[in-house]
């Protein structure tokens, strides 16, 4: 008997993260492996003040239905973001979606029929490749380097097959932590630009840079063959759900319709909280904040690896962002590792979920935004006596 879902369905498996965050539940187990912010920076008191606001302000129409687009204020108060980084944006060209993740699910919807190809970077973030899986294309994935995607592989990829869309983690890349130099983007925007495909550049991280030189978005280098989606999670707060997609104003139709049918539009209370929020504080500080205690959990984790870690290992070392990731020597089964870790009470995610087309076998990645010095010490000499007992 046919089964009784969509075909859709089996192509997408379980969020390989979700199952392994089940087993990290466990406060005992120091766990790397989820992607979430430091709770220490959400501003409660701040985001209940802002509410208490919009209530008393404007409370009916914060909880009344509203346009699909988004709340006009912020949606100008991004465009002006983007124009003090350089970018001309008007506010028509941004949607705002339930977190960027929509943005992606929204983009899969107007682009994508089944059997279309979508580039990857080789690894790339888990959770497109379900977003984008539910549509049945057919992912190409191009490599991955301490600079960026490999332009070669991609102007190859791009002569050999009618690619719908590239998909792209441009700063702090989840899951690797590498960002695309400011060369390495004009050279990917010369591979793309003359052709019918648009680049997808997601950038949740970007204001998570503490070291290093900020390098200008993809869409500087591309100009409307840019698609960006921008996110309040790792500023304000997970928890409102509030993204962005921006995109050119042919797209953007698309966009707006796909959204109507998803749910109408984000809630309106969440934007006008958030808006709220952001003109009466200063974000700059609070982004200062966060970065400051980032370094700090980055530095920690990088030192602890390079003391603990056998030589052979290799990481990266993230400017900014939440994540890094380790490189086993071959044939070094980062599951296995995981089965062998969680005894010795530390968690992370085995890499190979990261890539669409398989391999990874001997990567892993860590999370460092989510656990305290002390604890990123205590959990890296876990890993590390994992890791060596593995080898030796
Ligand atoms: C690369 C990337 N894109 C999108 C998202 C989704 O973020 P949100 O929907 O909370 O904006 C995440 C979250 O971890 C991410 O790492």
């Amino acid at each position: 008997m046919d089964s009784q879902f969509a075909d859709r369905m089996s192509s997408v498996h379980k969020s390989f993260i979700r199952e392994i965050l089940k087993v990290t539940e466990d406060p005992s187990i120091i766990s790397f492996a989820g992607g979430l912010p430091n709770p220490r920076f959400f501003p409660v008191s701040e985001v209940a003040e802002a509410a208490q606001k919009v209530l008393g302000e404007c409370g009916y129409a914060a909880l009344q239905y509203a346009t699909t687009e988004g709340h006009p204020p912020l949606r100008e108060y991004i465009a002006k973001r983007y124009a003090e980084k350089g970018l001309k944006v008007s506010p028509e060209e941004i949607l705002i979606t339930t977190g960027s993740q929509q943005g992606l699910d929204l983009a899969g919807k107007v682009f994508l029929n089944k059997g279309d190809k979508v580039i990857v970077e080789r690894p790339t973030y888990l959770a497109a490749i379900q977003s984008f899986g539910m549509f049945e294309p057919q992912f190409l994935s191009v490599p991955l380097h301490h600079d960026g995607m490999d332009a070669d592989a991609l102007d190859r990829a791009l002569s050999e097959h009618q690619v719908k869309l590239v998909y792209a983690v441009t700063n702090f890349q989840n899951p690797t932590g590498i960002t695309y130099s400011s060369s390495k983007r004009r050279e990917i925007a010369d591979v793309l630009k003359d052709r019918n495909v648009a680049l997808i550049d997601d950038n949740p991280y970007s204001d998570l840079r503490f070291m290093g030189e900020e390098v200008a978005p993809m869409k500087a280098f591309l100009g409307d063959q840019a698609i960006m989606l921008g996110s309040f999670s790792k500023l304000v707060s997970p928890g409102f759900r509030l993204g962005w997609i921006c995109a050119r104003e042919e797209i953007m139709e698309k966009l707006i319709v796909a959204k109507q049918a998803a749910d109408l539009h984000s809630s309106c209370f969440a934007q006008r909280v958030v808006h709220q929020y952001l003109v009466d504080n200063d974000i700059n500080s609070h982004i200062e904040k966060i970065r400051a205690a980032y370094r700090r959990q980055r530095d920690t984790m990088v030192e602890a690896i390079e003391e603990s870690f056998p030589a052979a290992v290799e990481h990266t070392r993230p400017e900014g962002g939440m994540f890094l990731w380790v490189t086993l020597p071959e044939g070094i089964s980062s599951l296995e590792l995981f089965g062998r870790a969680i005894k010795e009470n530390v968690a992370f995610v085995p890499g190979q979920a990261f890539f669409a087309n398989g391999g990874g076998e001997n990567t892993m990645r860590l999370n460092f935004s989510n656990s305290d010095e002390e604890r990123i010490v205590e959990g890296i000499a876990r890993l590390g006596r994992a890791i060596n007992s593995m080898m030796s």
